[in-house]
């Protein structure tokens, strides 16, 4: 077992990273919300399962119950999903002593987290992500919402959770290409913050891919460590630091907004995202061509695409980009690699070269 604390004030939490402990988590949530009486779990189809353990241990460390499914995807993000929530926390008469446990991937993360911190003015919240992405990005850092008819994530709020309870055992039902997909975060974590661990992953490839314990072990707590230092430090995204976590985002939303969302999972995306952005640096001379090697055989040897279909049109991405919310006055915004492990946001970078990067697929 091993713990990541996040030291936000009188916010900070504990992430538990354990290799496999299903009774674990009721004791974990009688520590972490010491005046809890009730728990509504939430989960959807496909991790109703393991939700169902959870809800056992709940009960069995003395917490009245509530269990509430969602259907399984991204659409599941939405007001009439958000309502149910509400309705089983009414249902369960919730008050400020009532736990929302989130048990599924980034999708429940987010609705659950949101019902969270806007019934009664705010509950407690513990994540249990069973995601690569979830445990590595999603559940830390507090950004909890929901989307918009005409745009994702619109409708949220800022609610760190009171714990986090990483079972790494419940990746074992998880699909191979969910599993590939969530590493793409872990990589742009080594290339934005850390080249002793993108060192570690080059030499691990195999192990992380075969999710041997002690990979999984590793590459999730050091995820979380470095993750959880960029919060510490910009909690509500207003120095700017936090940023640096949308490396290879800029490219990876307009693929995912061109090719309709579903086509690419969200780190298929960043990956392809991160090959572009490295791509784009070393056109501007901020990187040499041994960088972007080492990060493309990365990608590969997780079995992470880096090519863009060639059939999305290259204005039509552009013309994304420019309305990106991190774009000021229609300038695109890179957050570009400068060497390994280290990033800076660049405005303003120059159209043609970002045509050229696109282009030369
Ligand atoms: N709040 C944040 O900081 C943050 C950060 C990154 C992404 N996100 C959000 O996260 C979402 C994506 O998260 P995701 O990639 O975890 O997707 P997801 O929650 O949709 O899960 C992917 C699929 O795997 C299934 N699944 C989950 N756990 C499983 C398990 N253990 N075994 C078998 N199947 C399982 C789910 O039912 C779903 O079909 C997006 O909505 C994104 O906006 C939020
Ligand atoms: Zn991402």
């Amino acid at each position: 077992m091993n713990t990541v604390r996040v030291n936000l004030g009188s916010r900070s939490y504990d992430i538990v990273i354990t290799p496999g402990d299903p009774a674990g988590i009721g004791p974990f949530v009688r520590s972490a919300l010491r005046k809890a009486s009730t728990a509504l779990v939430v989960c959807d189809a496909n991790t109703q399962a393991h939700g169902r353990t959870v809800e056992a241990t709940l009960t069995a460390a003395g917490l009245r119950t509530g269990f509430a499914t969602v259907p399984a995807g991204e659409p599941s993000k939405c007001m009439e999903q958000l309502a149910k929530l509400y309705d089983a926390l009414y249902d369960l008469a919730a008050d400020r002593s009532t736990a929302v446990v989130a048990v599924g991937g980034g999708v429940i993360g987010d609705l659950a987290g949101f019902a969270a911190a806007s019934y009664n003015r705010g509950l407690p919240l513990v994540m249990v992500p069973t995601t690569s992405l979830s445990m590595v990005d999603s559940s830390v850092g507090g950004k909890t919402g929901i989307n918009h008819p005409k745009g994702k994530n619109l409708i949220g709020a800022f609610h760190q959770p009171a714990g986090v309870w990483i079972d790494l055992s419940y990746l074992d039902t998880l699909p191979e290409r969910e599993f590939l997909s969530g590493l793409a975060e872990v990589v742009k974590y080594g290339v934005i913050l850390d080249a002793e661990f993108f060192a570690y992953l080059e030499a691990n490839a195999a192990a992380v891919r075969a999710r041997t314990p002690q990979a999984l072990a590793h590459i999730v707590s050091r995820s979380c460590r470095l993750k959880a230092d960029v919060v510490e430090k910009d909690e509500h995204e207003t120095t700017g630091l936090r940023a640096i976590l949308n490396y290879g985002h800029t490219f990876a939303h307009a693929f995912e907004t061109c090719g309709g969302y579903g086509s690419l999972l969200h780190g298929e995306a960043v990956s392809i995202g991160m090959e572009c952005a490295a791509r784009l640096a070393r056109k501007m001379e901020l990187i040499g061509a041994d960088f972007v090697a080492r990060q493309t055989k990365l990608l590969q040897a997780i079995a992470l695409p880096i090519v863009p279909p060639a059939q999305w049109p290259t204005d039509e991405l552009i013309a994304v980009m420019r309305r990106d919310k991190k774009a000021v006055g229609g300038q695109m915004r890179f957050i570009l690699p400068t060497q390994l492990g280290a990033v800076k946001l660049f405005d303003n970078v120059p159209e043609p070269l970002v045509r050229d990067v696109l282009e030369s697929r």
